[in-house]
């Protein structure tokens, strides 16, 4: 392969071939192709887009770029979810437990936080003793004997995504749909699934700010699984304020507990309801999402969903029993009276961040302790006065974020209606 015609070809809004992708790809995780090479294609590929087929052509080569999860024939369905992520976003955490006690396996490989967004490996590791670095051999181990695992990507699964991310993070050519499709399905189908369920986030706190975007990738995405045989299905769900109440880690994981025992907010349970629905249809568990949703209920009603959590939890060194630190409390109040009419999500994942709950910088150690509560939804009226938030923060670090917080926090004259949680869903 000539690299240079290649990148050219692109450059001039061709269409690559399988194989010339492929070449691409192979030759870049060999050492072949350079980094500025890689580069120049990428942000080709960032002005000038890519087909569906070269889209999946791209998918499938990263994915066989390292090893991919093999399963024995006659086991339970294997199914995923993945989330483009948002504040408050703990929809894995109660998902997997519930999935694996309506006879499916959940192989979850899950992320750490990424800009504003929390992640679900940084929420986990809140609960003493649980690993987030299981091998290959445990990650598949721990999915047979329990029926979930969630745990993060070894080195030798996607290697092309690692290494072009990395190059995506520092050239501007991140906010491309085809290569964030073929960056998430790639890790998503070496799991080795037989059906996925994208939940396509939409707003302030989200990484697609417009649902015109948010509806784009989903439908690139959506296309991609089904192109290389998975059924997937994807939901728009908006991330114009936290989902549920607790943004952070340990109070997330401790807000994921109460859902599995049935006292979740209502948006959480809507949203993580909604998508397990999704994938208990798709996998032929359920003839309806009513009866899917119906089901997982009564897990939940029963015990039985936080008890795999336990579970789960202790097959990766975890003890959920064991106390979750938790930062002193202290209210935000209202500097106005009015209604909520907007919020800026991503500011409130910046104040987590800037509390030491999330990550400014690789290696950056964290405080699980810290986060907040938010006490009011879009559309509720408030007082002057009245508390918006609980935050968890050291006092002397409260006084800095309040100011940011407030700030994120629109009160206007006006009755707002609150904003649709659940969209579209794209098939
Ligand atoms: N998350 C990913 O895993 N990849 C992207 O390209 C963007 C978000």
């Amino acid at each position: 392969m000539n690299v240079v015609s290649v990148i050219s070809k692109k450059r001039d809004g061709g269409e690559l071939s399988a194989d010339e992708i492929g070449s691409l790809i192979n030759g870049y995780v060999r050492g072949d192709v350079a980094d500025y090479q890689m580069s120049a294609w990428a942000m080709a590929v960032f002005l000038r887009g890519m087909t569906v087929a070269e889209t999946a052509a791209l998918t499938e080569h990263m994915l066989h770029s390292g090893v991919t999860f093999q399963w024995p024939a006659g086991e339970s369905p294997k199914v995923d979810k993945h989330s483009t992520g948002g504040i408050g976003d703990k929809v894995s955490l109660p998902l997997a437990p519930l999935l694996a006690c309506c006879d499916l396996q959940v192989p979850m490989i899950s992320g750490r936080g990424l800009g504003a967004t929390g992640g679900t490996l940084d929420k986990l590791e809140a609960i003493p003793g649980y690993r987030t670095n299981l091998s290959t051999a445990e990650f598949q181990q721990v999915c047979r004997d329990v029926g979930c695992v969630i745990s993060g990507a070894t080195a030798d699964l996607v290697p092309a995504d690692r290494k072009l991310y990395a190059l995506r993070d520092v050239t501007g050519t991140v906010p491309s749909i085809p290569l964030i499709t073929a960056s998430i399905m790639s890790k998503k189908l070496a799991e080795g699934l037989d059906a996925l369920v994208l939940d396509v986030k939409h707003g302030t706190g989200a990484f697609m700010k417009t649902l015109d975007n948010a509806r784009a990738l989903a439908r690139s995405m959506v296309d991609t699984g089904k192109r290389m045989g998975v059924p997937t299905v994807a939901l728009l769900t908006d991330m114009n304020q936290p989902l549920g109440r607790m943004a952070g880690n340990a109070n997330e994981v401790n807000e994921s507990v109460a859902a599995l025992m049935g006292n979740g907010p209502a948006d959480l349970m809507a949203v993580t309801l909604e998508l397990g629905a999704e994938l208990l249809v798709l996998a032929k568990r359920e003839p309806t999402t009513a009866a899917a949703r119906q089901r997982m209920e009564r897990v939940i009603s029963s015990g039985a969903g936080l008890e795999k959590f336990r579970e789960m939890v202790a097959a990766q060194g975890g003890n959920l029993d064991a106390p979750r630190p938790i930062a002193p409390t202290q209210e935000i109040l209202s500097p106005d009276v009015g209604y909520v009419s907007a919020i800026d999500t991503e500011r409130l994942g910046y104040v987590v961040i800037n509390l030491g709950g999330g990550r400014r910088q690789l290696g950056d150690q964290l405080d699980l302790s810290v986060g907040f509560e938010m006490l009011v939804r879009i559309g509720d009226k408030v007082d002057r006065g009245q508390p918006l938030a609980r935050l968890f923060a050291k006092p002397e670090a409260a006084a800095q974020v309040t100011r940011d917080f407030v700030a994120a926090v629109t009160i206007a004259e006006a009755p707002v209606a609150a904003p649709p949680l659940i969209v579209e869903r794209i098939a």
